[in-house]
């Protein structure tokens, strides 16, 4: 079978799949980050977002960013589903029920299927924030800037769409709950002393990233 160098075996999927996975939690934090100052709904803090968006968007080396960003999603999606695909090849009997369970939490075996809800979850929200704010028709706030807050509080009143993000922020905190630590082991940092503090590091991040991340829709709900 042909195999590309970079994609060859399943140390190096496993490999990139880290150190892909680790930027995209980075990501996480940055895009949080500014996504709380949607908490502020004044007008001055409508102005602010629309600011801090159109920054985000034409800052060269943002923009640079984002592309490696984009690259990265795609990688580790792809990535991922070949290395699911590769495990099922090399245990075709599907182990019992009691093995699977002994040293595997429900969220290391089944990786592939919360990344495939993520990717869904990403496309959807993508095309409605993402999309609009690149080649939408958006109205112009009274600093000129495109009103990407008016997209979002418009999105965030419509109460399946917050329960579409809050129920995907709990898909999301299971694939970082083993994610995280799993990339540390992947990339070969393992050691009896650090183990255990990257282990609850991981438990943090899986808790405070999707908590707050839930907590804009809902807040913007609650206070349209
Ligand atoms: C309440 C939660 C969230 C809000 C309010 C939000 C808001 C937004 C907005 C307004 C944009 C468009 C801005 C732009 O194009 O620069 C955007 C882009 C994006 N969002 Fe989110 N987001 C949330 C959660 C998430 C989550 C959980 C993920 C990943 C799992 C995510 C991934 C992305 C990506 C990859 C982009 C494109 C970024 C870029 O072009 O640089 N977002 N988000």
């Amino acid at each position: 079978m042909a195999r590309s160098a970079l994609l060859g075996s399943s140390l190096a999927k496993k490999y990139w799949m880290a150190l892909t996975g680790l930027f995209l939690v980075l990501f996480l934090f940055a895009h949080l980050a500014g996504n709380l100052q949607l908490l502020d709904m004044s007008p001055e803090g409508q102005l602010k977002f629309n600011a801090y968006a159109k920054f985000m968007t034409s800052f060269p080396v943002v923009k640079a960013i984002s592309y490696l960003l984009y690259l990265s999603i795609l990688f580790h999606a792809f990535d991922g589903f070949l290395l699911a695909i590769q495990n099922r090849k090399a245990r075709p009997v599907r182990y019992a029920r009691e093995n699977a369970g002994a040293n595997r939490s429900w969220a290391s075996s089944n990786m592939a299927l919360l990344g495939t809800l993520i990717l869904v979850f990403l496309v959807i929200h993508m095309k409605r924030f993402w999309y609009e704010m690149h080649w939408g028709e958006l109205g112009l706030d009274a600093d000129g800037n495109k009103d990407l807050y008016t997209v979002v509080a418009a999105a965030f009143s419509e109460l399946w769409y917050v329960v579409l993000y809050v129920v995907m922020m709990g898909v999301l905190a299971f694939h970082l709950l083993h994610g995280f630590q799993s990339a540390f082991q992947s990339l070969g940092l393992n050691h009896p002393k650090y183990t255990p503090a990257i282990k609850n590091i991981g438990v943090f991040i899986a808790v405070v990233l999707p908590v707050f991340f839930a907590l804009i829709p809902v807040w913007m709900f609650v206070n349209r």
